[in-house]
Protein backbone atom coordinates (compact mmCIF):
# COMPACT_ATOMS: atom_id res chain seq x y z
CA UNK A 1 0.00 0.00 0.00
CA UNK A 2 1.44 3.38 -0.87
CA UNK A 3 2.27 5.77 1.82
CA UNK A 4 0.74 9.27 2.44
CA UNK A 5 3.60 11.93 3.14
CA UNK A 6 2.38 14.76 4.95
CA UNK A 7 4.81 17.64 4.64
CA UNK A 8 4.45 19.80 7.87
CA UNK A 9 7.95 21.94 7.53
CA UNK A 10 6.90 25.61 8.46
CA UNK A 11 7.90 27.19 5.26
CA UNK A 12 5.10 25.14 4.01
CA UNK A 13 2.59 25.63 6.44
CA UNK A 14 2.72 29.28 6.42
CA UNK A 15 3.11 29.61 2.92
CA UNK A 16 -0.12 27.23 2.57
CA UNK A 17 -1.94 29.61 5.11
CA UNK A 18 -1.55 32.50 3.20
CA UNK A 19 -2.64 30.88 0.19
CA UNK A 20 -5.66 29.58 1.58
CA UNK A 21 -6.69 33.24 2.60
CA UNK A 22 -9.47 34.78 0.29
CA UNK A 23 -7.65 38.01 0.57
CA UNK A 24 -4.40 36.58 -1.35
CA UNK A 25 -4.62 38.09 -4.57
CA UNK A 26 -4.23 36.14 -8.32
CA UNK A 27 -0.44 37.58 -8.49
CA UNK A 28 0.40 36.29 -4.65
CA UNK A 29 -1.39 32.88 -5.19
CA UNK A 30 0.74 32.30 -8.04
CA UNK A 31 4.01 32.82 -6.43
CA UNK A 32 2.73 30.74 -3.46
CA UNK A 33 1.81 27.62 -5.75
CA UNK A 34 5.29 27.92 -7.20
CA UNK A 35 7.31 28.04 -3.73
CA UNK A 36 5.26 25.60 -2.05
CA UNK A 37 5.96 23.35 -5.21
CA UNK A 38 9.43 23.76 -4.94
CA UNK A 39 9.87 23.13 -1.12
CA UNK A 40 7.74 20.17 -1.48
CA UNK A 41 9.65 19.04 -4.42
CA UNK A 42 12.93 19.19 -2.11
CA UNK A 43 10.74 17.05 0.04
CA UNK A 44 9.46 14.86 -2.14
CA UNK A 45 13.05 13.85 -4.28
CA UNK A 46 14.65 12.76 -0.87
CA UNK A 47 14.93 9.21 -2.34
CA UNK A 48 15.47 10.01 -5.63
CA UNK A 49 18.36 7.51 -7.26
CA UNK A 50 21.99 8.79 -7.59
CA UNK A 51 24.67 8.03 -9.84
CA UNK A 52 28.50 8.06 -9.59
CA UNK A 53 29.79 10.39 -12.38
CA UNK A 54 33.85 11.42 -12.76
CA UNK A 55 34.51 14.43 -12.67
CA UNK A 56 37.48 16.95 -12.79
CA UNK A 57 37.97 19.70 -10.21
CA UNK A 58 40.54 21.89 -10.41
CA UNK A 59 42.67 20.17 -8.71
CA UNK A 60 42.05 16.14 -9.79
CA UNK A 61 40.03 13.39 -11.11
CA UNK A 62 37.08 12.61 -8.72
CA UNK A 63 34.10 11.20 -8.56
CA UNK A 64 31.19 12.47 -7.39
CA UNK A 65 27.21 11.66 -7.21
CA UNK A 66 24.77 13.10 -9.49
CA UNK A 67 20.72 12.97 -9.70
CA UNK A 68 19.96 10.62 -12.91
CA UNK A 69 18.06 13.88 -13.55
CA UNK A 70 17.20 12.47 -17.31
CA UNK A 71 14.94 9.95 -15.78
CA UNK A 72 12.61 12.15 -14.15
CA UNK A 73 9.37 13.60 -15.99
CA UNK A 74 6.46 15.83 -14.10
CA UNK A 75 2.84 15.77 -15.44
CA UNK A 76 0.45 18.60 -14.35
CA UNK A 77 -2.87 17.93 -14.30
CA UNK A 78 -4.42 21.30 -16.34
CA UNK A 79 -5.29 23.96 -15.46
CA UNK A 80 -4.56 24.20 -11.93
CA UNK A 81 -1.56 21.66 -11.82
CA UNK A 82 0.30 24.07 -14.22
CA UNK A 83 0.87 26.23 -11.15
CA UNK A 84 3.23 23.95 -9.94
CA UNK A 85 5.22 22.93 -12.90
CA UNK A 86 7.63 26.20 -12.18
CA UNK A 87 8.81 25.47 -8.81
CA UNK A 88 9.47 22.17 -9.42
CA UNK A 89 11.71 22.75 -12.99
CA UNK A 90 13.65 25.32 -10.75
CA UNK A 91 15.28 22.48 -8.60
CA UNK A 92 14.80 19.92 -11.27
CA UNK A 93 15.64 21.74 -14.56
CA UNK A 94 16.11 18.30 -16.86
CA UNK A 95 12.69 16.85 -15.83
CA UNK A 96 10.73 16.52 -18.84
CA UNK A 97 7.48 17.89 -18.60
CA UNK A 98 4.12 15.96 -19.70
CA UNK A 99 0.54 17.33 -19.34
CA UNK A 100 -3.01 15.59 -18.82
CA UNK A 101 -6.18 17.91 -19.56
CA UNK A 102 -9.25 17.12 -17.32
CA UNK A 103 -12.06 19.11 -15.69
CA UNK A 104 -15.17 18.00 -13.08
CA UNK A 105 -18.02 18.15 -15.05
CA UNK A 106 -19.72 20.59 -12.76
CA UNK A 107 -22.72 18.17 -12.56
CA UNK A 108 -21.74 14.53 -12.32
CA UNK A 109 -18.39 15.93 -10.69
CA UNK A 110 -16.33 13.31 -12.32
CA UNK A 111 -12.96 13.99 -14.66
CA UNK A 112 -13.57 14.58 -18.66
CA UNK A 113 -10.02 13.90 -19.92
CA UNK A 114 -10.11 16.85 -23.08
CA UNK A 115 -5.86 16.56 -23.87
CA UNK A 116 -2.76 13.90 -23.17
CA UNK A 117 0.66 14.87 -24.64
CA UNK A 118 3.58 12.63 -22.61
CA UNK A 119 7.09 12.07 -23.26
CA UNK A 120 8.20 9.29 -25.25
CA UNK A 121 10.07 6.81 -22.46
CA UNK A 122 7.84 7.38 -19.49
CA UNK A 123 7.81 3.32 -18.42
CA UNK A 124 11.69 4.37 -17.87
CA UNK A 125 10.87 7.42 -15.61
CA UNK A 126 9.95 8.11 -12.33
CA UNK A 127 7.20 10.48 -12.78
CA UNK A 128 5.60 12.95 -10.38
CA UNK A 129 1.63 14.00 -10.85
CA UNK A 130 1.18 17.37 -10.33
CA UNK A 131 -2.09 19.15 -8.78
CA UNK A 132 -3.05 21.42 -6.26
CA UNK A 133 -5.89 19.87 -5.28
CA UNK A 134 -7.42 16.07 -4.55
CA UNK A 135 -10.74 16.37 -3.41
CA UNK A 136 -13.15 13.67 -4.28
CA UNK A 137 -10.06 11.84 -5.98
CA UNK A 138 -11.54 11.33 -9.31
CA UNK A 139 -9.36 13.81 -11.89
CA UNK A 140 -5.81 12.28 -9.91
CA UNK A 141 -7.23 8.64 -10.29
CA UNK A 142 -8.09 9.13 -13.68
CA UNK A 143 -4.55 11.00 -14.48
CA UNK A 144 -2.54 8.24 -12.54
CA UNK A 145 -4.90 5.97 -14.61
CA UNK A 146 -4.04 7.38 -17.92
CA UNK A 147 -0.22 7.53 -16.90
CA UNK A 148 -0.37 3.46 -16.00
CA UNK A 149 -1.93 2.90 -19.72
CA UNK A 150 0.60 4.05 -21.26
CA UNK A 151 3.21 2.19 -19.72
CA UNK A 152 4.26 4.06 -16.47
CA UNK A 153 5.06 2.53 -13.08
CA UNK A 154 6.94 4.60 -10.83
CA UNK A 155 4.42 7.05 -9.98
CA UNK A 156 4.12 9.57 -7.38
CA UNK A 157 1.43 12.14 -6.83
CA UNK A 158 1.96 15.71 -5.30
CA UNK A 159 -0.73 17.35 -3.89
CA UNK A 160 -1.02 20.43 -1.70
CA UNK A 161 -4.96 20.08 0.01
CA UNK A 162 -6.51 16.74 -0.06
CA UNK A 163 -9.62 15.71 1.59
CA UNK A 164 -10.11 12.46 2.96
CA UNK A 165 -12.04 11.24 0.41
CA UNK A 166 -9.60 12.04 -2.67
CA UNK A 167 -6.92 10.21 -0.44
CA UNK A 168 -9.03 7.31 0.54
CA UNK A 169 -10.13 7.10 -3.40
CA UNK A 170 -6.34 7.09 -4.50
CA UNK A 171 -5.49 4.68 -2.48
CA UNK A 172 -8.05 2.21 -3.25
CA UNK A 173 -7.44 2.07 -7.36
CA UNK A 174 -3.80 2.64 -6.87
CA UNK A 175 -2.79 0.99 -3.87
CA UNK A 176 0.85 1.29 -4.99
CA UNK A 177 0.79 4.86 -5.32
CA UNK A 178 3.23 7.72 -2.69
CA UNK A 179 0.93 10.61 -2.19
CA UNK A 180 2.57 13.71 -0.90
CA UNK A 181 0.63 16.24 0.40
CA UNK A 182 0.95 19.68 2.66
CA UNK A 183 -2.43 19.45 4.48
CA UNK A 184 -5.03 16.76 4.86
CA UNK A 185 -8.07 18.55 5.44
CA UNK A 186 -11.17 17.90 7.06
CA UNK A 187 -14.08 17.02 4.53
CA UNK A 188 -15.64 17.82 1.07
CA UNK A 189 -19.09 20.36 0.77
CA UNK A 190 -22.24 20.01 -0.90
CA UNK A 191 -20.70 20.98 -4.34
CA UNK A 192 -17.40 18.67 -3.86
CA UNK A 193 -15.27 21.60 -2.83
CA UNK A 194 -12.42 20.73 -0.06
CA UNK A 195 -12.93 22.42 3.91
CA UNK A 196 -11.51 24.40 4.62
CA UNK A 197 -9.70 24.03 1.89
CA UNK A 198 -8.99 27.27 -0.81
CA UNK A 199 -11.78 27.89 -2.96
CA UNK A 200 -11.18 26.78 -6.72
CA UNK A 201 -7.19 26.58 -7.37
CA UNK A 202 -7.62 26.81 -11.25
CA UNK A 203 -9.95 30.12 -11.06
CA UNK A 204 -7.53 31.44 -8.13
CA UNK A 205 -4.43 30.99 -10.02
CA UNK A 206 -5.54 32.49 -13.37
CA UNK A 207 -8.54 35.02 -12.23
CA UNK A 208 -10.94 33.56 -14.00
CA UNK A 209 -13.31 34.20 -10.84
C1 LIG B 1 -9.77 20.92 -9.94
C2 LIG B 1 -8.42 20.55 -9.35
C3 LIG B 1 -8.35 19.08 -9.61
C4 LIG B 1 -9.79 18.65 -9.43
C5 LIG B 1 -9.93 18.03 -8.09
O1 LIG B 1 -9.70 21.05 -11.29
O2 LIG B 1 -7.36 21.26 -9.91
O3 LIG B 1 -7.88 18.74 -10.91
O4 LIG B 1 -10.59 19.82 -9.53
O5 LIG B 1 -11.20 17.52 -7.92
P1 LIG B 1 -11.50 15.96 -7.82
O6 LIG B 1 -10.49 15.36 -6.90
O7 LIG B 1 -12.89 15.94 -7.26
O8 LIG B 1 -11.45 15.38 -9.20
P2 LIG B 1 -10.98 21.55 -12.15
O9 LIG B 1 -11.80 20.39 -12.59
O10 LIG B 1 -11.68 22.62 -11.38
O11 LIG B 1 -10.32 22.11 -13.46
P3 LIG B 1 -9.39 23.40 -13.66
O12 LIG B 1 -8.07 23.11 -12.98
O13 LIG B 1 -9.26 23.47 -15.14
O14 LIG B 1 -10.06 24.59 -13.05
N1 LIG C 1 -11.17 21.79 -7.15
C1 LIG C 1 -10.70 22.88 -6.54
O1 LIG C 1 -10.04 23.71 -7.18
N2 LIG C 1 -10.95 23.06 -5.25
C2 LIG C 1 -11.65 22.18 -4.52
O2 LIG C 1 -11.85 22.40 -3.31
C3 LIG C 1 -12.16 21.04 -5.17
C4 LIG C 1 -11.89 20.86 -6.48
Amino acid sequence: MGNVYIFDHPLIQHKLAILRDKETGTKDFRELVKEISMLMAYEATRNLPLEEVEIETPLQKTTVRMLKGEDIAIVPILRAGLGMVDGILSLIPNAKVGHIGLYRDPETKKPVEYYCKLPEDIDKRQMFVLDPMLATGGSSSAAIQMLKDKGARNIIFMCMIASPEGIEVVHRDHPDIDIFIAAKDECLDENCYILPGLGDAGDRLYGTK
